[in-house]
């Protein structure tokens, strides 16, 4: 997590490093900071606790300028959120740095330091980063040397913005770990954590490779790998426009990105079904070069490894693998799998799903399997991303630029991505052209349901006001719908902070409705996919009991027989396949508005960030 952002220009870069923190803000916002070197090359630093905000009105009463700097928007893993422990982290008013990552041999270097007479004032990891430089620069007296020979001490992940106050014209970046990018402009070099944070000042990038240091002037950058060789990177030309990452009309990023999915859906479909077929191209080619009709040719298992909401997506993606596919399918979260003992089948393709492609854990569990396989495919939404890079074959979600902290266009992206799997899995063990054909016209069919259900939007927003005095929530949900209760409790908790817990409805029986009474809702979603019958009776048991229900039910479901203490709200009719789609529009709505009635922070939920590079 964190977000870092760098600048060496001919201009005055302090206006260029707070926009960039404004657009990093999703990584992080426990506090921010900034420090520059002015023309007397003296080094100023401003940091706050809490968000961006806060340190642009510090700036407005303390105007700091200059034409080198770096800066950081944190969020804390070691020590709280304090001025102290906030970024840029400084040595001997000297050096300056910024990072995102973890070091994880922190408490060795910092015992190490403390011998040799450096002074704390923080409880950070990243402080042992500054004073190691310095460290160096005590023997050799050049900064990148000296960040050449500290990173080789760091054990963990980072992303490093590193300036000193004898070179007034330098930006050492480095990372391993944790993403860089670095902005070419003209007669000007930028860094940060991602593209979208440049996206003022210049289009052109360069992604740096793990190992990577970078050796920045205004008039020249070289880049060396992780052996030192000096080293060629394609500069990108991004696609994003500036206001790619504005909210628009929209109150919140997250209100803006659920209407979004009407458009996402289509632009995911685009020239990847065509003419009633799906095309095997939609998941590029092998880093080895082996076409993709070879490596699916040669699948007989999926195993899929996410976290958070991408985690939903394969849970649902298992449904549909072993019905509609015929293949087996396993589905774990990140953080076991990377841990634990596995045994994997031969011909077994690993599916990893991440919005961001940046999950540490996600990218572990990656590099983990690919000592046992390189059938893997990565299913993201950021072209760039580690997980694409280094996946044999990548299936894009097209999304756009995801900035609420709350995953809504990216998660229905990446059912849709992963139904796409489903189908060139299944049309290698007989499933039938014509059903496919079906499956993706009824997907085509989608945007126009979503925008009907989006029209609904007053309707939720008066469910949700008997929601913002609760404590506690329950939703329901079997077969493919389990999974988006699972989503429907998830988007509740992080944004609204109310405790929700999800499971298959026939499985309360079992424990969970000693829980029910009064003041404890259920939320089930119900579509006609044949358990229909099976969740309107776990519904009476929890009316029998007390309970209150309110039902997103499809709108062929006859409700009649259930009662005034159940509400329910028609969703249109959708083909059962198609149902998980569809139906997450209502849970999405459904926590948006009870956020908003609580008065949290929608886009920002506390002690969360958009992008999780950390363990
Ligand atoms: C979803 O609303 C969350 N913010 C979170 O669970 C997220 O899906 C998870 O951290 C995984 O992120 P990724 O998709 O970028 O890997």
């Amino acid at each position: 997590m964190c977000g870092i952002v760098g600048a060496v220009a001919e201009r005055n870069v302090t206006p260029i490093l707070l926009e960039g923190l404004r657009r990093l803000e999703y990584r992080g916002y426990d506090s921010a900071g900034i420090a520059v070197l002015d023309q007397d090359e003296c080094i100023n630093r401003v940091r706050r606790v809490g968000k961006v905000k806060e340190l642009s009105d510090a700036l407005q009463q303390n105007d700091i300028r200059g034409v080198l700097g770096v800066a950081h928007t944190r969020w804390a893993t070691h020590g709280e959120p304090s001025e102290k422990n906030a970024h840029p982290h400084m040595c001997n008013k000297s050096v300056v740095i910024v990072h995102n990552g973890i070091i994880e041999n922190h408490s060795v270097l910092r015992e190490q330091q403390i011998n040799e007479g450096f002074e704390f004032t923080s409880q950070t990891d990243t402080e042992v980063a500054v004073h190691q430089v310095e460290h160096y620069l005590k023997i050799e007296d050049d900064l990148l040397k000296a960040v050449r020979l500290a990173v080789a001490d760091f054990e963990g992940a980072y992303a490093l913005g590193v300036i000193s106050k004898k070179e007034n014209n330098r930006l050492v970046a480095t990372r391993r770990g944790s993403p860089l990018v670095i902005g070419v402009g003209i007669g000007e070099y930028f860094i940060a954590s991602d593209a979208a944070a440049l996206l003022p000042v210049t289009r052109r990038f360069i992604y740096l490779e793990e190992g990577d240091i970078a050796d920045i002037r205004t008039n020249a950058l070289t880049i060396y790998n992780d052996k030192g060789d000096i080293v060629e990177r394609e500069i990108k030309e991004s696609e994003l426009s500036a206001d790619a990452t504005s909210k628009g009309e929209y109150r919140h990023f997250m209100l803006k990105e659920i209407h979004e999915q009407p458009s996402c859906l289509i632009d995911i479909l685009e020239g990847r079904f065509v003419n009633g077929q799906l095309l095997d191209s939609a998941f590029g080619i092998g880093i080895d070069g082996r076409s993709a009709v070879e490596i699916l040719d040669q699948v007989k298992a999926v195993q899929i490894i996410a976290c958070g909401t991408s985690y939903h997506a394969g849970l649902v993606a298992r449904y549909w693998l072993e019905a509609i596919a015929g293949i087996p399918c396993r589905v774990e979260v990140a953080s076991e799998y990377r841990y634990r003992k596995t045994v994997l089948m031969d011909d077994t393709l690993v599916v990893t799903i991440s919005q961001s492609g940046e999950t540490a854990d996600t990218l572990a569990a990656l590099r983990e399997i690919k000592e046992l396989t390189n059938l893997t495919l990565a299913v993201c939404n950021v072209p760039e991303s580690s997980l694409v890079r280094e996946s044999e074959l990548k299936l894009m979600t097209r999304a756009g630029p995801e900035i609420g902290v709350a995953s809504t266009k990216a998660f229905t992206t990446q059912l849709i991505a992963l139904l796409m799997l489903v189908a060139a899995l299944g049309k290698r063990r007989g499933l039938a052209a014509d059903k496919i054909k079906t499956l993706f016209q009824q997907a085509q069919a989608l945007p126009a349901l979503i925008e009907q259900v989006l029209q609904n939007k007053a309707d939720i927003d008066a469910w949700s006001e008997h929601f913002t005095d609760l404590d506690n929530a329950i939703f329901i949900g079997r077969g493919t719908l389990f999974p988006i209760a699972l989503e429907g409790a998830l988007k509740l908790k992080e944004i609204s902070y109310i405790h929700a817990d999800a499971y298959p409805a026939g499985e309360l029986k079992h424990g969970p409705i000693a829980l029910i009474d009064q003041d404890l809702p259920t939320i089930a979603i119900a579509s006609m996919d044949g358990y229909e019958g099976k969740i309107k009776s776990n519904i009476q048991e929890i009316l029998a009991r007390g309970g209150k229900v309110y039902l997103f039910a499809d709108e062929r479901l006859d409700v009649s027989d259930l009662g005034e203490n159940c509400y329910v709200m028609k969703v249109p009719a959708v083909d059962a396949d198609l149902a998980p789609i569809l139906f997450s529009i209502p849970m999405q709505l459904f926590s948006y508005f009870v956020a908003l009635r609580k008065g949290t922070d929608v886009d920002q939920p506390r002690n969360l960030a958009k992008s999780v590079t950390v363990e």
